[in-house]
């Protein structure tokens, strides 16, 4: 492991390393001879997903800097604020989650009750644009330590810079080939800009597919190409003598965004059926399916590198306590903005 990531303060909660696993079934349905897939929906025991690797980071400068209290921001559904007060309360902090309204899928209602139960305190937004005030407000009120959407700031995402070092030791150690592509989902970016410089720095020559999911002004190969070079700077602060590395690029793939946030695309739809049919794998429709939608789509028109090709799974397999589409155990908690989500007649708008 580098120097750099030993120093780094961290909270216990990952659980590492992910397997790797052949999706043989997958690779034979999709004309694929060596498809891989990369297990970080089993990256925790509460809660798993790529959120908790960054979660290990975020928590551990939390609770080095003394803070009682952080607040974060994300979607009704978020994957991130779910994660975040799971495993934040577990480190004996308050959570107040930031939350914008999104299509109400099933999932989505579950993750917001689950949040909730789990002790998020929550702050209703009308709109994501209100994030980065109501942040700055929250933590200069409060003391509390403001974690970005996604978890995808500088120290956060250092937590794939791990994971791409992690995946260099498995394909050292024979568990897996060398892929030639890895695809991950394009949300905030943390993901694919630690990638992007952990694979760089392991001097592996797998090249990254990032797959957008969200609105191009957030999730764009600038962004992307931005975010590796301040984690690279923050991994600096910790070990001067680390290597200088260049990510000059990310390729990202717009095809599968489908005009907005949580849309659930027939590609995507398509895409997560067969994962369930052919692998026993569950996805959900705004990011992961999209993301295999993505190699779907490649292996159709014959755009895919010949050799392996590394699904990166970014969604927790591990169900979180309280998560109940009807909402029944924390409708007491609901602030009144959000009382209609769980109403069966409910009439959405946004
Ligand atoms: C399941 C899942 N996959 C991928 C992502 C995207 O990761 P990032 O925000 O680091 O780009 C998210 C972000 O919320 C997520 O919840």
């Amino acid at each position: 492991m580098l120097s750099a990531l030993a120093s780094v303060p961290r909270y216990p909660c990952a659980q590492l390393p992910t397997p790797v696993q052949r999706l043989a079934e997958l690779g034979r349905a999709l004309g694929i001879p060596e498809l891989w897939i990369k297990r970080d929906d089993l990256s925790g025991t509460l809660y798993g997903g790529n959120k908790i690797r960054k979660l290990s980071f975020l928590l551990g400068q939390a609770l080095e800097e003394k803070r009682h209290r952080i607040v974060t921001a994300g979607a009704i559904g978020s994957h991130h604020s779910l994660a975040t007060t799971l495993y934040g309360r577990r480190a004996g902090l308050e959570v107040e989650a930031a939350l914008f309204p999104q299509p109400p899928t099933d999932h989505v209602k579950a993750n917001l009750a689950a949040n909730l139960g789990a002790g998020a305190h929550p702050i209703p937004l009308r709109s994501p644009i209100e994030v980065p005030f109501v942040l700055a407000l929250r933590s200069r009120r409060s003391g509390a330590m403001l974690i970005p959407g996604g978890g995808s700031s500088p120290r956060g995402a250092i937590g794939y810079v791990e994971a791409a070092l992690e995946l260099a030791e498995q394909v050292r150690t024979g568990e897996l080939p060398e892929p030639d592509l890895a695809i991950v989902p394009l949300g905030t970016g943390g993901t694919a800009a630690g990638l992007e410089l952990g694979l760089r720095l392991a001097g592996l020559r797998t090249r990254l597919l990032a797959v957008r999911v969200i609105d191009r002004i957030i999730g764009n190969a600038t962004t992307v190409v931005r975010l590796a070079h301040r984690i690279q700077k923050e991994m600096h602060r910790f070990d001067p003598a680390l290597p200088w590395v260049r990510v000059g690029r990310c390729d990202v793939e717009h095809r599968q965004f489908g005009g907005r946030y949580g849309e659930a695309t027939p590609a995507a739809i398509d895409a997560a059926h067969q994962a369930r049919a052919l692998e026993g794998i569950e996805l959900e429709t705004t990011y992961t399916a999209k993301a295999l939608a993505a190699i779907v789509c490649r292996a159709r028109e014959g755009s895919l590198p010949n050799g392996p090709i590394l699904f990166w799974n970014t969604f927790s397999s591990v169900r979180p306590p309280g998560y109940d589409p009807t909402g029944a155990a924390i409708r007491h908690l609901l602030p009144p903005q959000w009382k209609h989500i769980f109403d069966d007649e409910n009439m959405w708008d946004d």
